[in-house]
């Protein structure tokens, strides 16, 4: 038996290996410092567990795979069966192997991490399982097994959930929920004993996704206490779990949820879980770090400056008009927009919701000299053209699904219940596949398109595969892949929005080929500071589409400053969807001056790291970004509650270097009256805010400074610069 300590980026993991015994984790967290083999021993010897009467001989070795026959009583992390037998497993025949950065080419990106694989056999069952723990130079922890039946019958795995354990004194659990236009809203719970199980039946992560699931020091903070947690890294059906158990444990762990037959594997195949992400941090801002820094550090991740968008959806919605589009796109052009993206509309019989999904032609009523004259202006203006898509759908009500009915996936009851009036088209079937990746990519190619928006406005319910009338969930998830990747590989520089009614479908699964996500059909920006903040827990701005709606949300009925609305699309991916031919002139000059300052402040925006600060003020809010060196950061001050204290007290700066003196101003848009200064509000009255203020990062961050008395639903941006 052996210890290993694998150290990458402030986090340590120490393992125990055993030959008879999958990998078990004793430390997980914060950077141990070096520690010589007999520390590591020593490790072992303080984690052991004193021999207790009534608990199971061997319990303490509790694997990244929990095992029954191994004296584990809670969730097993593998539960399979070979028509009803093999079903409790012992994996006691055990290799590992440590490999350092260089060896490992299985995870996208750079090689940059340090892996423990770990090959166990089960003789008697005929299996054999391979673990795989990558710690990446984030310190962000991925995880999964794989099952490969050895067997001479089939065998079915009915979950495969890896898991990581975190310490007792992380007692209180965090993770998401929401509803369409209504994502991310956290929740938290006591880590009691027993179970907390977030599960995804829907085909994808969903609106009401956890997103996370956290488990911390009780009333961990952005910046406060200390906190571990999971993400799974998968676009299909899946599970959460926390599970406390009385024997001692807290684990978190996460996998597929496996419909009948979807686990099944043939002698020689193998079933491999999804990446199970984890990550821990003094704070959530540190948590999130890992994943930002890991996002970034991918080959794959847009690194080119993000276009200002247009997108014409609640601009026009259905109504398709040319000289419309046109004058759009010219108003569009003169602002400064860099991308001018076609959403839903444009394709046969799509005159509202009801039909054409599938049938990926231009509508030849609508637009009879194709989309060309669009297209040609918006590229002559200088901007992108991008396309609204909703490849893995289809309406019943269109010719393919006419000529194809079998495409459609059902069950024995026919396709189910309609939402949005459509049904999932069977992306498993080759031939469906074909159809619609040919389609897609011969509109690419003919009207040079940079950017598609992705979206899927159906959950996987009755979604049996028409050829054997199996679950085709999880071939549709793995066949959404597919064509997303065989879609950029025909057409190079190909973007991707990955969009689900909005935020449906955020998950660093889908983040291998998507370079942005659509984090709500909510626009609001009240709303979307929520929204943002939260999403924000596994994903930078640069990949967040954040836009300026209408002065009136059509979501939420809200009406909102034209500053509020833009100061808070800044610290995403920034565009507009707002039908500017009927906006006030004066609001669109002062939309100019904001794109403006949203293409200077970017590359600080879309590099650096985000903080949030934990106010004790409820309704003031404080979010930025410090750029990488310190030299420079942005914050954003929001009330979003009528306050009951005012002034509302001194606010801290937080993630600047202590020892460095910086220059703190408050700054906006230059329309604003005084600058820095929400139009009406008191800013004037904070003394600071007026003359300027040289403090080190140190007291900015400790001491803070007073708040300006906000009217709700205002904010201020607050540059600090290095002096
Ligand atoms: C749902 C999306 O989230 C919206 O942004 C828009 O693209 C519509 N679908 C179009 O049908």
């Amino acid at each position: 038996m052996r210890v290993v300590h694998l150290r990458r980026g402030g986090t340590s993991v120490v393992l125990r290996l055993d030959p008879q015994v999958l990998p078990c984790v004793l430390h997980w967290g914060p950077d141990l410092g070096d520690l010589a083999p007999d520390d590591l021993d020593g490790l072992l010897l303080a984690a052991r567990l004193p021999v207790s009467d009534s608990a199971m001989y061997r319990q303490e070795t509790v694997s990244i795979l929990p095992q029954h026959s191994s004296g584990w009583l809670g969730r097993p992390g593998l539960l399979g069966n070979r028509d009803g037998a093999a079903w409790s497993v012992a994996f006691d025949e055990v290799t590992h192997r440590v490999d350092e950065a260089g060896a490992a080419t299985w995870l996208e990106g750079p090689d940059d991490g340090v892996r423990l694989v770990s090959v166990g056999i089960d003789h008697a069952c005929g299996l054999e399982v391979t673990t795989e723990l990558r710690l990446l130079a984030s310190g962000l922890v991925a995880l999964r097994a794989t099952v490969t039946n050895r067997g001479t019958d089939r065998y079915e795995v009915n979950h495969l959930e890896p898991a990581l354990p975190v310490p007792d004194e992380a007692q209180e659990l965090l993770d998401m929920t929401g509803r369409h236009a209504h994502e991310r809203v956290p929740q938290r719970r006591p880590f009691d004993v027993g179970q907390w199980m977030r599960e995804a039946w829907g085909g994808r992560p969903g609106h009401d996704s956890a997103t996370v699931l956290c488990a911390g020091t009780p009333g961990f903070g952005f910046r406060r206490g200390t906190v571990w947690g999971v993400h799974l890294g998968w676009s299909g059906n899946q599970v959460l779990s926390a599970e406390r158990h009385t024997a001692g444990w807290r684990l978190l762990r996460g996998g597929e949820r496996l419909l009948p037959t979807e686990g099944a594997v043939d002698p020689g195949e193998s079933y491999t879980s999804p990446w199970l992400y984890g990550s821990w941090g003094r704070g959530l801002d540190e948590f999130s770090a890992r994943f930002h820094e890991y996002l970034r550090a991918r080959p794959q991740h847009p690194s080119s400056p993000r276009p200002v968008v247009l997108n014409t959806w609640e601009a026009v919605y259905f109504d398709h008009d040319l000289p419309k589009l046109l004058e759009l796109a010219e108003t569009a052009a003169r602002l400064g927009v860099e991308r001018f993206v076609l959403d839903d509309g444009w394709f046969r019989a799509r005159r509202d919701d009801t039909a054409g999904l599938g049938d990926w032609h231009v509508d030849e009523d609508v637009w009879p000299h194709g989309l060309a004259p669009l297209v040609d202006r918006v590229r002559a203006l200088g901007m992108e053209f991008g396309l609204w898509v909703e490849p893995e759908m289809v309406n019943l009500d269109s010719d393919l699904a006419r000529a194809h009915p079998d495409w459609v996936l059902q069950t024995e009851h026919g396709p189910g219940l309609p939402s949005r009036n459509q049904h999932v088209l069977d992306l498993g079937h080759p031939e469906a596949y074909a159809y619609v990746v040919d389609l897609i990519s011969a509109l690419v190619k003919q009207y040079g398109i940079a950017y598609l928006k992705w979206d899927h406005n159906r959950p996987l319910v009755d979604a049996g595969q028409g050829l054997t009338g199996r679950p085709g969930v999880r071939a549709q998830t793995a066949a959404t892949y597919r064509m997303m990747a065989e879609l950029k590989q025909r057409h190079s520089g190909l973007e991707i929005e990955s969009c689900c009614g909005g935020g449906g479908r955020l998950d660093l699964g889908i983040m291998e080929y998507a370079d942005r996500v659509w984090v709500s059909d909510c626009i609001d920006a009240h709303e979307r500071h929520r929204l943002v903040r939260w999403t924000g827990l596994t994903l930078p701005p640069e990949v967040m589409g954040t836009h300026v709606g209408s002065v009136r949300d059509h979501t939420t009925g809200r009406r909102l400053s034209l500053d509020f609305r833009a100061g808070s699309a800044i610290f995403g991916h920034f565009g507009v969807e707002w039908d500017l031919t009927s906006a006030d002139p004066d609001e669109v000059g002062q939309l100019r001056t904001w794109i403006e300052r949203y293409k200077h402040e970017r590359s600080l925006l879309h590099t650096g790291t985000v903080v949030n600060a934990d106010l004790d003020i409820p309704g003031l809010e404080l979010t930025g970004v410090v750029a990488r060196d310190r030299g420079a950061a942005l914050y954003r001050l929001s009330a979003l509650e009528h306050l009951l204290v005012s002034p509302p007290g001194r606010v801290p700066l937080p993630g600047l270097d202590p020892d460095q003196v910086y220059l703190v101003t408050a700054t906006a848009a230059p329309n604003i009256r005084v600058p820095g200064v929400a139009a009406g509000s008191e800013m004037l009255q904070v003394p600071w805010a007026r003359e300027g203020l040289r403090m080190t990062g140190r007291v900015l961050e400790q001491v803070g400074v007073q708040a300006p008395p906000l009217p709700v639903d205002e904010l201020v941006l607050i540059r600090a610069e290095a002096v």
